[in-house]
């Protein structure tokens, strides 16, 4: 079993879902992984696949200031953990090749921030009506095991949810194709990216010359 100083690590071999896991002993420090999820949750009330042993399915019981920009440190750490060549879709996804290899998941709960993060890392077919295309780290040719991605993924939020707000936003558009310059779609809105403003949130300049402040949604290129 993988230790980690600093953390407390329950594995389980079956869950509903992390982020319950959390919700019902959520001590800060906590590191809640499982093996297979049953009810996996993706963000706007999706589903999340989980298929036993084929990604990895984490939640992390933090205690930080609830702000929106802690979301794309999240997203951050994963990319990291993954390694180059990774894109970062805002607020969160992780991209390989244009395809969804990791998603995040953040919620806040009483004074802690539970931050869930579901990485494919070994599946070789996903089905074909997901809202985006997805891919997994072996698809990509990226060998790891969930237990080294699980110690690289820690030690990165370490760091990242401990960087000044200003430092998150540089390194996010930093490591994102999608900050600057991108012609996109979230949901009725459609222009070209234009960076992130102080929270974390993305800016649209539409044709018409207006900009606009994304506060959620699926960013989508076109
Ligand atoms: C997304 O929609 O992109 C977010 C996906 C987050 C999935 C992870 S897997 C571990 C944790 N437990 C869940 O039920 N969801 C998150």
């Amino acid at each position: 079993m993988i230790e980690i100083p600093g953390w407390r690590i329950d594995w389980f071999a079956e869950l509903d879902s992390t982020m319950l896991e959390a919700k019902r002993d959520p001590e800060p420090g906590r590191i809640i992984v499982a093996d297979r999820q049953t009810a996996g949750m993706g963000r706007h009330g999706r589903a999340w696949l989980s298929p036993a042993g084929e990604g990895l399915y984490v939640s992390y019981v933090l205690k930080v200031p609830i702000a929106p920009v802690i979301s794309l440190a999240v997203g951050l750490a994963a990319r990291e953990a993954i390694g180059n060549p990774a894109d970062l879709r805002w607020p969160n996804d992780v991209l390989l090749n244009g395809s969804k290899c990791a998603g995040v998941l953040v919620q806040s709960d009483a004074d802690v921030v539970i931050a869930g993060i579901g990485i494919n890392v070994s599946q070789r077919w996903f089905p074909g009506d997901l809202d985006t295309p997805a891919t997994s780290l072996a698809l990509e040719g990226i060998n790891v095991s969930r237990e080294d991605l699980l110690s690289k993924l820690t030690a990165a939020l370490d760091r990242t949810v401990a960087l000044p707000a200003e430092e998150v936003l540089r390194q996010f558009a930093e490591h994102s194709s999608f900050v600057n310059g991108r012609r996109v779609r979230v949901g009725e809105v459609e222009g070209v990216t234009c960076g992130l403003d102080s929270s974390g949130f993305l800016l649209v300049r539409e044709d018409n010359g207006t900009v606009t402040t994304i506060l959620n949604g699926g960013v989508r290129p076109i």
